[in-house]
């Protein structure tokens, strides 16, 4: 091992010793070795999101974080090349918001089921039901689809988007989960209309706020039930029992604290319980064990998001080496995705 690796190997192993074994943190510090020298070449930035397996997390990125967190890093960056190791949607966000950069997403099959759950189409037609109604869309979707809403959110400010908007009736799309957290913590309703029933507009009956949401889910999140949690309360009654808002509203009311990934990591790092059951992708359990050895974290890892999964760090390093896969937005499409995507972060 020569002196570079030796100390990325010592950086890694100060981090992981208890998470990674340590014939895998070898090998990845050499990657990681050489990751950044490209880096360095190509005048790139690496923003890693918080479900990265932990030796990339810990290893390579200049900034990790959250969708909203990562998407004002690639707003920001004055590097020449972004390296997303993340999903498509999130590569895109930043393609839209800095598109001058070449933006390398270090995988071709990092997609999202919530990204899938919707087309560009599906707005249009929920528009023509529910004209003048303002479309509030998570960033987990493709730019074609921010390019028809009105305004983009994450899950750190889906409420205060929906807030912003000063009406009481709101296109939500295309997460049902996040829409239901989202309705019950404004104490509106949520409908999910049947739009392919009538091309006409449709009439929104009964009192008070109304979300129209989609059934679109996350594949890992929709995984967790009320009964885990009772299962592992049954066993340790003090667990904190955390949960992103993808979740079913009944997961995150059964939940102590229920927010992003970063407001997650922030909760187990600035909080004393006894023990800590985190409702996530399982990446970020191992990430946060990382970061807190004091901490007792209970796995329930049964889940690890198969598009976040193909993003390696062999796959990171090709990225830079071969120019690979490159994000490109057609520009008509990217102006009017920037308008959703910088009106969210104006709000923050
Ligand atoms: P965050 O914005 O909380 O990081 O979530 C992104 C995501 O894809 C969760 O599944
Ligand atoms: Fe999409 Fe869920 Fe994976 Fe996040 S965890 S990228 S929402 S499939």
């Amino acid at each position: 091992m020569n002196q570079q690796t030796q100390a990325m190997y010592d950086k890694m192993r100060a981090k992981l010793e208890k998470v990674v074994p340590d014939v895998e943190l070898r090998i990845k510090a050499e990657i990681a070795v050489e990751i950044n020298a490209l880096k360095v070449e190509r005048n790139a930035v690496i923003l890693g999101h918080n479900y990265m397996e932990p030796a990339l997390f810990y290893s390579i990125p200049d900034f990790a974080g959250d969708s909203l967190d990562l998407s004002r890093k690639a707003a920001q960056t004055d590097k020449d090349v972004i390296v997303f190791c993340g999903v498509k949607f999130m590569a895109e966000t930043a393609k839209i918001l800095n598109p001058t950069k070449t933006v390398l997403l270090p995988s071709d099959k990092a997609g999202c089921s919530l990204a899938a759950a919707i087309t560009a189409d599906d707005v249009r037609a929920l528009k023509a039901r529910f004209p003048g109604v303002p479309v509030v869309t998570y960033v987990n979707t493709y730019a074609d689809v921010k390019a028809e809403s009105d305004i983009c959110c994450t899950s750190s400010n889906a409420k205060a988007v929906v807030e912003s908007l000063h009406t009481d009736k709101v296109i939500f799309l295309p997460d049902e989960y996040l829409g239901g957290n989202v309705a019950r913590d404004l104490g509106w309703k949520i409908i999910y209309p049947d739009i392919a029933l009538t091309p006409a507009p449709l009439p929104i009956t009964g009192e008070g706020g109304t979300l129209i949401g989609w059934k679109g889910r996350c594949e890992v999140h929709e995984k967790f039930t009320v009964n885990d949690i009772q299962t592992v309360r049954a066993q340790f009654p003090d667990v904190a029992v955390l949960s992103h808002p993808e979740c079913s509203p009944e997961v995150t009311a059964a939940s102590d604290f229920s927010g992003s990934t970063n407001a997650m990591i922030k909760y187990v790092k600035e909080s004393h319980a006894p023990q800590y059951l985190v409702l996530t992708e399982c990446a970020m359990g191992d990430n946060i064990a990382a970061a807190n050895p004091e901490k007792d974290m209970l796995r329930l890892c049964m889940v690890r998001c198969p598009h976040m999964n193909t993003i390696t760090m062999e796959d990171t390093l090709n990225a830079l080496k071969f120019n690979r896969y490159e994000i490109d937005v057609p520009e008509e499409i990217r102006v009017r995705a920037a308008r959703s995507v910088q009106r969210m972060i104006g709000i923050g």
